[in-house]
């Protein structure tokens, strides 16, 4: 087992033990794919909690040789240990993690974004996604966690896509202590015509 794969086991149990909301192997097989798929240079998440989720993506740019990660986290305790995981897997070049809310953290990004993820509180998807919108580039690949059990917290986020853009939902049986069937919502931006 390489170094990255015991660091991505022992975060997957801390996660399990403690309770700490993390994807689960299932999603994240799923983003990684996506994330291969794009190729994307710039990759905005929402919500870094201890870093599973930007482990299996980092992994997926090391391998692919080209993209950076922008993780936020409001939990500074849960920032500084995802960033300890990022050190001891290797990965840390590729991701720059930053601690405050992810609404207002995003209106600071100034350059070309074409992956976002929104994992981090519901009613907070939609402002996230208008802080950060100006900077997506034509057909950016936007991936909404939690879909199924979060719909009703995040709807104005979910009307909006769905009324605008290409979106597909994607359910998955999971193994995790606090859910087992949740959604994921891949929707691809498109620029308004000018
Ligand atoms: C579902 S967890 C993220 C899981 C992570 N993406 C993973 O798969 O490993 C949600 C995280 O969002 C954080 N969070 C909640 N509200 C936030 C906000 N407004 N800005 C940034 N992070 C926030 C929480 O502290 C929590 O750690």
């Amino acid at each position: 087992m390489t170094q990255f794969d015991h660091v991505l086991q022992d975060v997957d149990k801390r996660c399990r033990e403690e309770g700490i909301p993390m994807l689960g192997s299932k999603k994240a097989e799923f983003l990684a794919e996506l994330v291969e798929i794009a190729q994307p240079s710039l990759i905005v998440e929402c919500g870094t909690a201890i870093g599973y989720s930007g482990l299996w993506t980092a992994s997926k740019l090391k391998a692919a040789g080209k993209g950076r990660i922008i993780t936020v986290e409001i939990n500074p305790q849960r920032a500084h240990e995802a960033q300890e995981n990022f050190a001891r897997a290797g990965v840390s070049h590729l991701v720059d993690s930053r601690i405050g809310d992810a609404k207002e953290v995003l209106k600071t990004i100034d350059e070309p974004v074409d992956f976002l993820l929104l994992d981090n509180n519901y009613d907070n998807y939609f402002p996230c996604f208008q802080a950060i919108e100006s900077r997506l580039t034509n057909g950016a690949t936007i991936v909404a966690d939690n879909v199924g059990i979060g719909a009703e917290g995040m709807a104005d986020y979910l009307e909006h896509v769905r009324s605008h853009y290409e979106s597909q939902i994607h359910w998955f049986e999971i193994d995790l202590p606090w859910v087992k069937r949740d959604a994921m919502e891949v929707t691809v931006y498109r620029k308004k015509a000018t």
